[in-house]
C-alpha cells in the first residue's frame, strides 16, 4: 500500500512543499527513510517509531519505505516527523482511508511521548503551503500563531499526534487559529522621545535620519542620552506595512527568535548586538545558515553601541549587507539569501575615558590614544554614515527641565511619514525607497538645487576639503531636509543644515 502526505521544508526564508511517500508491504519488517541526510534519518526513525508506540498504536510489522521528495533538495530540521508518521499510520489503517490528505500540509517534530514540538520557519512553510494551493496547515501548537499570519489558509495548532489523528478521523475537532489583525498588534516599545531632555540638535538629526533612512553616528561623553536616543528611533519610523511585517516575521520565524504566541511582529525590530559578537552572528551563517543580526534588524534598526569596541573584521563584514540590503550565505549544500534592509545607528564616546573635548571635565587619555581610539572606526564604515552628530553634556537647565516637555515620538513620526510620502511621489517606482539609497546618478536626477544653495555647497566643499563621497552624502541629507519641508528644490538653508550634520568628520577624523 502506498500513501502520500505533504510536509514543508525551508530554504532561506522561503518554504517549499515536501512529499512524504510511504510504501508498506508484507515482507520482513524494516523501516527505511530516504531523501534526508544520514544523521537526521536515524534520529527521525527513532522518534517516529517511539512516538507511534507511546501514543497507543502498534508500529506496523511491515517493510516500510518513506521517500521524501524532491530528492535533490536538501531537507533540514526535524519538521518532517509528523508527515512521515502520518504516512505510516495511513498505511497501517489507523488513519481512515476516506480522510483526504491532498490539500493538507503538516509540519512538526515528534517527542518520544507523541507530543508535537515546535519547528523553525512555520510561517514560511505555511506560506509555501498556501502558494501550493493547500487549504489547511497543521503546525505545532507553539508555532500556530505565527503560521496564522498567512492569509488564505486555515491553520490548526497540533499538540500531539493522537490529537491530530482524532481530528483527521473526525472523532474530536481541533479549533483553527484566528488570523492576527494588523491594527491590534503592539507597534511601539513604550519608549518616547519626550523622555529625552535637551539634545535638540541630535533629536532633529534623528528625525532627518528617520525621514531619509540615513545611517547615523552619535558621539559624546557618557550619560548624554546616546543609547536612549537610539532605542527611540524605531518609534519615529513609519509603521510597518503588512508586507514588511510578514517579511520581518519570516526572518525571525526561521531564526527561531519569535516569542511564543506571537503571530506577526507589529513593531520595527531594534537589534543591539554586543561588541563581543562574531562576524558570523552579525551577518549570518553556521552549518545550517541562519539569519544574523543584520537580517533580524530587517526593516528596523541595527544599533552598534560603543562602535570603536567592535573588532575590525566584524564592522568590515557590515559593508556588503549595508550596500546590497541582502546577505547571501554560501555553504557546501547550497546558497541562502536573507534580506537585511536596516538603518544603522552607531554610538561612541570620543575617547576611551569619554571626556575628550569636554568643556569642564579633563580627559585622561594621551593624545595618541585618542587618535587610536577614534580611528578604530574605519573610513569605509564612516563613509556609510550620512549623518554624524555630537551629543554634548546637558546643561543644568536642561537636566532640571520638567519631564516630557519635548515633542512626542508620535508628532515626529507624523513629519517623517510626510517626508517619506513626499519623496515617494517624486521617485515613484525607481527602485529606491528612501533618500539614503540615492546613488550619484539618482542624486543628479532627483536633487534639484538652486543657485545660492549650489554656491554654499561649493564653498563648503572647498573649505571642508570634501571628497566626492562627502558631496553625495550632503546632497542626500539636504534632499531629506527639503522633503521634511515639502520643498521640491534644495535651498541654501537645507544645504547649511546638511553640512552641519557632517561636521564631525574633520573634528575627530580630520
Ligand atoms: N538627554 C537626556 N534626557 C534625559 N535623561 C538622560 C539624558 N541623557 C542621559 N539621561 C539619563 O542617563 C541615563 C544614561 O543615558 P544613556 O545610556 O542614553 O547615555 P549614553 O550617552 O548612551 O552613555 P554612554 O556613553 O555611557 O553609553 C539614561 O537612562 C537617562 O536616565
Ligand atoms: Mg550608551
Amino acid at each position: 500500500m502506498l500513501s502520500t502526505v505533504y510536509g514543508a521544508g525551508l530554504y532561506g526564508i522561503d518554504g517549499f512543499i515536501v512529499t512524504a511517500e510511504c510504501d508498506a508491504c508484507d515482507r520482513l519488517p524494516e523501516f527505511e527513510i530516504v531523501g534526508l541526510p544520514d544523521a537526521a534519518v536515524k534520529e527521525a526513525k527513532e522518534r517516529v517509531r517511539t512516538a507511534c508506540e507511546n501514543s497507543g498504536w502498534r508500529f506496523p510489522d511491515m517493510a516500510l519505505t518513506v521517500n521524501l521528495a524532491p530528492a535533490d533538495r536538501r531537507k533540514e530540521g526535524s519538521g518532517f516527523d509528523l508527515p512521515i508518521l502520518l504516512g505510516i499510520l495511513r498505511c497501517a489503517g489507523v488513519l481512515k482511508p476516506e480522510v483526504g490528505l491532498d490539500s493538507r500540509c503538516f509540519a512538526g517534530e515528534l517527542s518520544l511521548s507523541g507530543g508535537v514540538r515546535g519547528v523553525r520557519g512555520a510561517l514560511c512553510m505555511c506560506a509555501a503551503a498556501r502558494d501550493a494551493g493547500m487549504r489547511e496547515f497543521y503546525a505545532p501548537a507553539v508555532n500556530a500563531a505565527e503560521a496564522a499570519a498567512v492569509n488564505g489558509i486555515t491553520v490548526y495548532p497540533v499538540e500531539s499526534i493522537k490529537q491530530l489523528v482524532d481530528h483527521l478521523n473526525g472523532d474530536a475537532g481541533i479549533e483553527p487559529v484566528q488570523p492576527p489583525v494588523m491594527a491590534d498588534l503592539p507597534s511601539d516599545s513604550g519608549l518616547d522621545f519626550s523622555d529625552v531632555r535637551g539634545q535638540l540638535l541630535a533629536k532633529r538629526a534623528m528625525e532627518i535620519a528617520a525621514a531619509g533612512g540615513h545611517n547615523i553616528l552619535l558621539i559624546g561623553p557618557p550619560g548624554t542620552g546616546k543609547s536612549m536616543m537610539a532605542k527611540r528611533l524605531p518609534g519615529i519610523l513609519p509603521p510597518l506595512t503588512f508586507k514588511e511585517a510578514i517579511e520581518t516575521t519570516k526572518i525571525h520565524s526561521v531564526a527561531g527568535t519569535l516569542p511564543e504566541g506571537v503571530s506577526l511582529l507589529g513593531a520595527r525590530p531594534f537589534r543591539s548586538p554586543h561588541h563581543t559578537m562574531s562576524a558570523v552572528s552579525l551577518v549570518g551563517g553556521g552549518i545550517y545558515p541562519l539569519p544574523g543580526e543584520v537580517s533580524l534588524a530587517h526593516n528596523g534598526e541595527l544599533f552598534l553601541d560603543e562602535l570603536p569596541e567592535f573588532p575590525k573584521q566584524v564592522t568590515d563584514a557590515l559593508r556588503q549587507p549595508l550596500e546590497d540590503r541582502k546577505v547571501t550565505i554560501t555553504r557546501a549544500n547550497g546558497r541562502v539569501t536573507y534580506p537585511c534592509a536596516f538603518m544603522l545607528v552607531g554610538a561612541m564616546n570620543p575617547c576611551r575615558c569619554g571626556y575628550f573635548g569636554h568643556p569642564s571635565r579633563k580627559c585622561t587619555c594621551r593624545p595618541d590614544d585618542v587618535k587610536r581610539y577614534i580611528s578604530r572606526v574605519s573610513g569605509p564604515l564612516l563613509d556609510r554614515m550620512d549623518i554624524q552628530i555630537e551629543m554634548p553634556s546637558l546643561t543644568y537647565n536642561e537636566i532640571s527641565e520638567e519631564p516630557r516637555v519635548g515633542e512626542s515620538s508620535a508628532d515626529i513620526r507624523e513629519r517623517v511619514i510626510g517626508a517619506r510620502e513626499f519623496a515617494r511621489r517624486r521617485m515613484g517606482d525607481d527602485g529606491v525607497f528612501c533618500n539614503a539609497q540615492l546613488d550619484p546618478a539618482k542624486i543628479r536626477k532627483y536633487c534639484r538645487i538652486d543657485d545660492s544653495a549650489a554656491l554654499l555647497l561649493r564653498s563648503a566643499y572647498d573649505a571642508l576639503g570634501l571628497s566626492a563621497r562627502g558631496y553625495d552624502r550632503i546632497m542626500r541629507v539636504a534632499r531629506t531636509i527639503a522633503d521634511l519641508e515639502g520643498n521640491e528644490v534644495i535651498r541654501e538653508h537645507h544645504v547649511a543644515e546638511a553640512v552641519q550634520m557632517r561636521s564631525l568628520d574633520r573634528k575627530y577624523w580630520g
